[in-house]
């Protein structure tokens, strides 16, 4: 079975107290993960070294960054490249949320090239894709996702490709408490897994995990998470709040 995943997504938020206090909780309220479920926490930059410290020695809890640059090192203020995260042992790295394609102009051309950059350096991509409220509103929201994983992912190989991760996340739902009902869900989220499978064979398409994004709560996850293409999801808002994180955690598959 592939990789059920609840990945946190803090974004700008928390100090570092009230960052080490969120993960201490979480891990508290003592939830099991069981061998093929994952608990990642995107973390603010200055923070990765202390919520690893923190997530140490626990089975299956990983770290995430929320960025990284395109290109591999040089004069670049301000901008964090993979092997820097790799060296600190950081696994897994967002890449193009919709914030960032939104407010830092991010385009599927550029994400293809941070993916390359991940792969390089041995991190693991968490890839975010997703439609806004006037796409959705047309209906055309399978091409516009379509165009948004050929435009970035179609120069990967199957093997690059294999055991993967996707986080379908609607703009629209995103921090509005308006969720994508688990059928809407379900129906993207197969159609971006046989848009996989045409492009690198039905195996890999099985194997990468399909993230849903977008007001995930601890009262939605469980119905959310159980449609059979959606394995898990990309949570903002409720997971800053400990025990919601929690009941998100044990509603994974
Ligand atoms: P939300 O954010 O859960 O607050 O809607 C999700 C995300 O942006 O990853």
């Amino acid at each position: 079975m592939r990789k059920q995943i609840a990945a946190a997504n803090w974004k700008m938020n928390l100090t570092v107290q009230q960052a080490e206090t969120l993960v201490t909780d979480i891990i508290a309220a003592g939830v099991e993960l069981k061998p093929n479920q994952e608990a990642v926490f995107g973390v603010p930059f200055p923070y990765i070294t202390s919520v690893q410290k923190k997530l140490s020695g626990k089975k299956n809890m990983n770290i995430a960054a929320q960025n990284c640059y395109s290109k591999v090192c040089g004069a670049y203020t301000g901008e964090v490249s993979a092997e820097m995260l790799k060296s600190i042992g950081v696994p897994y790295v967002i890449i193009g949320h919709s914030e960032r394609r939104e407010y830092f102009k991010e385009s599927n051309a550029e994400l293809a090239e941070k993916v390359i950059i991940c792969f390089e350096f041995g991190l693991k991509p968490i890839f975010c894709c997703g439609e806004d409220l006037a796409i959705r509103e047309q209906g055309t929201q399978n091409d516009f996702v379509e165009t948004q994983l050929k435009e970035s992912l179609f120069h990967l190989t199957p093997q690059q490709m294999t055991g993967f991760v996707i986080a379908y996340e609607p703009i629209w739902a995103i921090g509005t408490g308006k969720t994508a009902s688990s059928a809407q869900a379900q129906e993207i989220h197969a159609h971006i897994r046989s848009v996989l499978a045409t492009q690198f064979g039905q195996d890999v398409a099985d194997s990468i995990s399909i993230l849903y994004g977008g007001s995930v709560k601890a009262g939605n996850a469980k119905e959310i998470f159980g449609q059979p293409d959606v394995d898990g999801g990309l949570v903002g808002g409720a997971s800053l709040v400990a025990t919601d994180f929690a009941t998100i955690i044990s509603s994974l598959k």
